[in-house]
């Protein structure tokens, strides 16, 4: 283990090098709003003046009350929202100035589970992922082989041909996870994915997100769950009324902590005994 880790750290270093070499300038963050300000039809501000950037890999929390802008920052990412001042930029380029005919490629690239896990009802899982791949142009081969792998990933292996209306709340948002994922975006918003669970699933979640993230996916997670972010020891982004009010940079944490540990670590910081493991897709590999 410590060997592989040694060497996808040599091999990330190879690749900060190449891409040095080409052009001096480092890669830009993979999202950055600069002064963003989005007003609602009607006047209502949704977000104010807000500036900041996330680089790639990061693991960033999104806090704050209901109605302070966050489901309104993660749809400004995905341009169903435009801004009415400001600059949205993902991975460099300034979205709002894409073609139309360029949204679908910029919404391949970035995978969204929302809240409502917006489920197909009448299709099984397989299908729900197998879906997602199809309408982003994957192949009959691709679908065959991503699909299962996916499912392995987080948990699901063992209903594939369900409904989701034969699933747990939590076995739903890992169909939503494996759909967002299943393209392996460079980036993945979860907007309140642990919503509607008990603390012990919501873990469960947590610790896929943070699987996907050891890929070196950059994941962005709204939640109201300060007192579980806050021990996450992670990035915390806070709106308040549309406004970053704390940007706080992670606490102190093992860098290569893997994700068995952090299920530990947190569940034990939580107080969450291990007997409660029904949202925890672990006895998998560690990625
Ligand atoms: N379509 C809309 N038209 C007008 N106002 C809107 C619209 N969508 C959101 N708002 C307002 O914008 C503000 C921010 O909304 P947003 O959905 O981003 O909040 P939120 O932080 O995601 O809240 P929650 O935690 O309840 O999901 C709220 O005051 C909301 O009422
Ligand atoms: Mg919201």
């Amino acid at each position: 283990m410590a060997t592989m880790r040694t060497r996808r750290r040599r091999t990330r270093a190879a690749t900060e090098r190449r891409r040095g070499a080409r052009s001096n300038a480092p890669a830009p963050p993979i999202v950055e709003l600069d002064q963003a300000t989005v007003v609602y039809p009607g006047g209502h501000v949704g977000i104010e003046r807000v500036s900041l950037a996330v680089d790639r890999g990061e693991f960033i929390f999104l806090v704050g009350p209901t109605g302070c802008g966050k489901s309104t920052f993660i749809k400004l990412l995905i341009r169903e929202l435009e801004p009415a001042g400001g600059a949205v930029r993902v991975a460099g380029r300034d979205i709002n100035e894409m073609s139309h005919n360029r949204i679908p490629n910029l919404r391949r690239r970035i995978g969204t589970v929302f809240q409502d896990y917006k489920l197909l009802p009448d299709r099984t899982v397989y299908d729900n992922v197998a879906y997602s791949l199809r309408v982003t142009g994957g192949t009959r081969a691709d679908i065959k082989r991503k699909v299962p792998d996916i499912l392995r990933l987080v948990g699901l292996a063992g209903k594939i041909n369900n409904y989701p209306e034969q699933l747990s709340g939590g076995e739903q948002q890992r169909v939503s996870v494996a759909r967002a994922f299943v393209n392996h975006p460079p980036l993945l918003l979860a907007d309140e994915p642990t919503g509607n669970l008990d603390p012990a699933t919501s873990i469960g979640i947590m610790q896929l997100l943070y699987r996907i993230n050891r890929t070196g996916t950059t994941v962005v997670v709204v939640t109201h769950d300060k007192t579980m972010v806050d021990k996450m020891r992670r990035r915390v982004i806070e709106l308040y009324e549309g406004r970053v009010i704390r940007d706080q940079a992670a606490g102190l944490y093992a860098e290569d902590e893997s994700t068995t540990e952090f299920g530990v670590r947190v569940r034990s910081e939580l107080g969450i005994g291990e007997g409660h493991t029904n949202g925890d897709p672990g006895g998998h590999p560690e990625q």
